[in-house]
């Protein structure tokens, strides 16, 4: 159910779960997407005369407070956002909370602090998140869920607030969910997957389910040395999981068979350390020094890359091809984001996944608008595609 579903909402107390967990350089917003992509909710709740009390994490804090995963930096950043004032309060369900909720006139946004400074945001038993999404309930009417990138948790404010209030699905996590689901209902063919990042465990279960959907899987990042590894090469002193490579090995097996096509680098930029400053060098992908570490895919590979993108109907892309923070290995990474741009005005449907690729691609100077979709969930698109239930949507229709 969208919006309209909770009735005229003027005067009526509204949580909302945004996904405001940005990435922060001590108080500095590296990347405002993800609080750009939350302001039409909260503005149209605004604007409809509700009380938009506004919920969302910071990082992965333990449970109790700690200064440095403060949402106060992001509560001035979404005010100057909307255009309008936030009332940040210093606490989650505790008196700041209360008494900011209680002095809002109709169209006031507060923000409450992170979620996870209390430990039933995120306890894994039922019973152990029941308390306290009984106080973030008491704080509203009405409840709108609508941070995409957090409905893959079972959590307090994700899940359990939902059995408590009446619901609604907001504007952003409707439109993501219809993006994705163009990508697994029958998607437009070529349908070309790109994987990044660093750890093949977190993607083995996606690996998995695109065997079966995908026509192409292009492997860059540091999970691209298990895949090298299970090919028999020497991958030098680079990223390696050891518990993934019997793994990596079926997939590329399973590959053959089943005519998807797993497409693996042709050249490796290396570096003798992971800094900025190493010494660098350009070596066949089965040829990497026993010294050296894989830090990027080369030139050839993103040429390689960028062909077997160019035909493509449908991509997904998830992850940065290298190491694409430091200056020396982020050629792959932008060559893989101009390929990206190239098919969208060729007339493909991109979708970019996750909180950190979208950061990479902006900070690397393109623009949202290159992009058929930027999406804000990084595990949660990923856990879509997998097939997976996303506990945040199930409940939501339930
Ligand atoms: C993300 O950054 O992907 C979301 O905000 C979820 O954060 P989490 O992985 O810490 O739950």
């Amino acid at each position: 159910a969208d919006i309209s579903s909770l009735g005229d909402l003027r005067g009526k107390r509204v949580l909302v779960r945004s996904d405001l967990n940005v990435p922060l350089d001590g108080t500095t917003i590296t990347d405002d997407g993800r609080i750009r992509a939350s302001v039409p909710t909260i503005t149209a709740l605004s604007e409809a005369g509700a009380r938009v009390v506004v919920c969302a994490h910071l990082g992965r804090p333990k449970g109790e407070p700690e200064a440095k995963y403060s949402l106060r930096p992001v509560s001035t950043r979404l005010a100057e956002l909307l255009g309008r004032p936030v009332t940040f309060a210093d606490d989650t369900v505790g008196p700041s909370a209360r008494a900011a909720v209680q002095a809002m006139a109709d169209g006031d946004v507060v923000l409450l602090e992170n979620l996870r400074f209390n430990a039933g945001e995120t306890a894994k038993a039922d019973e152990d998140r029941a308390a306290f999404a009984d106080d973030l309930a008491s704080l509203a009417d009405a409840f709108v869920s609508d941070g995409f990138g957090v409905v893959h948790r079972k959590q307090a404010s994700v899940y359990d607030v939902a059995t408590r209030l009446p619901s609604a699905m907001g504007g952003l996590v409707h439109d993501e969910v219809e993006v994705l689901k163009r990508l697994t209902e029958n998607p437009e063919r070529p349908y070309v997957v790109v994987l990044g990042g660093a750890k093949v465990a977190d993607k083995l279960a996606v690996i998995d389910n695109l065997m079966g959907t995908a026509d192409r899987l292009l492997i860059g990042g540091g999970m691209l040395f298990t895949f090298l590894a299970a090919q028999g090469h020497e991958i030098g002193t680079s990223l390696f999981d050891a518990d993934s490579v019997e793994a990596c090995k079926g997939y590329l097996a399973r590959a053959q068979e089943s005519g998807v096509e797993i497409v693996l680098p042709v050249d490796i930029v290396v570096g003798k350390e992971f800094s900025a400053d190493t010494a660098t060098d350009v070596v066949d992908a089965d040829a990497i020094p026993a010294d050296a570490m894989g830090l990027d895919i080369g030139p050839r590979s993103a040429e390689l890359y960028a062909s077997r993108l160019a035909d493509a109907r449908t991509v997904f892309w998830n992850g940065p091809m290298g190491a694409f923070e430091m200056e020396p290995f982020a050629a792959g990474t932008e060559a893989l984001a101009r390929a990206l741009v190239a098919a969208t005005e060729a007339g493909a449907l991109t979708v970019v996944g996750g909180g950190d690729s979208a950061a990479a691609v902006r900070q690397l100077g393109f623009r949202d608008e290159q992009f058929g979709h930027i999406s804000t969930g990084g595990g949660a698109s990923l856990e879509y595609l997998e097939g997976k239930s996303l506990p945040g949507i199930t409940i939501l229709s339930d």
